[in-house]
């Protein structure tokens, strides 16, 4: 396992449309629970006040096209308030951050929007440093499979407009995420979501013993 830079654990959790992310992100938290550890639960974008009021923009619909560049800036601004002011405090005083997307949701989505990965990767380095997660868990799969999945569970209306964005979009994004993977294995692991719920979480479980473990070590991130 990759060795964390601070006292506590950043975990994040990246995934398509449809991959059961937001399940999958209950089971992880209560799992901690019963294992003693209150993880601070977050997500992108947004997670503190300021960034929140970035995401509400980000997500509205405008007079005018969202240019991606615009989406890649605002998504950043967002993280550089959740990261000065929520997961770099929390982890100093170590706890288990575990966050809904990070940066690799940018890197894929606003790369998927045409952007080149590499200057997406640069900019998060220009802003952030080498501030990555300890561990990414990817939930994987067919985007094809999990967006008929979701139309049969899911209200159209309650789809924002990065959600309508098309097979292609998926496919590429899918695609970076295993990319970002391969690139730094020991800070990732894969999951196949196209499984069901409880085989799912099935392979997670291994890499969560492994943050438990580490955790354990530093006994005041323990709950009491
Ligand atoms: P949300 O409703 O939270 O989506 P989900 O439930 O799928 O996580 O909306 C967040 C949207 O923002 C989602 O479509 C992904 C997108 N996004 C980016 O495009 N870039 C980013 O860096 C992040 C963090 C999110």
């Amino acid at each position: 396992m990759h060795q964390p830079k601070f006292k506590g654990f950043f975990i994040a959790l990246e995934g398509i449309d449809g991959a059961g992310k937001s399940t999958v992100k209950e089971l992880i938290r209560d799992w901690f629970i019963e294992h003693g550890v209150e993880p601070i639960m977050t997500r992108e974008p947004g997670g503190t006040p300021l960034a929140e009021d970035i995401r509400r923009v980000v997500l509205a619909t405008h007079a005018e096209p969202m240019p991606t560049e615009t989406a890649a800036h605002l998504m950043m601004a967002s993280r550089a308030a959740h990261l000065s002011n929520l997961i770099i405090p929390s982890l100093e005083k170590g706890r288990l951050v575990i966050t809904d997307r990070f940066c690799d949701s940018t890197f894929c989505h606003q790369g998927a929007g045409g952007m080149d990965v590499d200057t997406l990767i640069q900019m998060h380095e220009l802003s952030f440093g080498k501030m990555y997660p300890d561990l990414t868990i990817v939930l994987d799969g067919d985007p094809e499979v999990f967006w008929k999945r979701m139309e049969s569970e899911r209200n159209a209306d309650e789809l924002n407009h990065f959600d309508t964005a098309g097979l292609e979009f998926h496919n590429f994004s899918r695609k970076m995420h295993r990319t970002l993977a391969e690139r730094q294995p020991e800070r990732y692991a894969v999951v196949n979501a196209e499984v069901n719920l409880e085989q799912v979480f099935a392979q997670i479980i291994p890499h969560l013993m492994v943050v438990n473990n580490h955790l354990r070590k530093r006994p005041t991130v323990r709950a009491v």
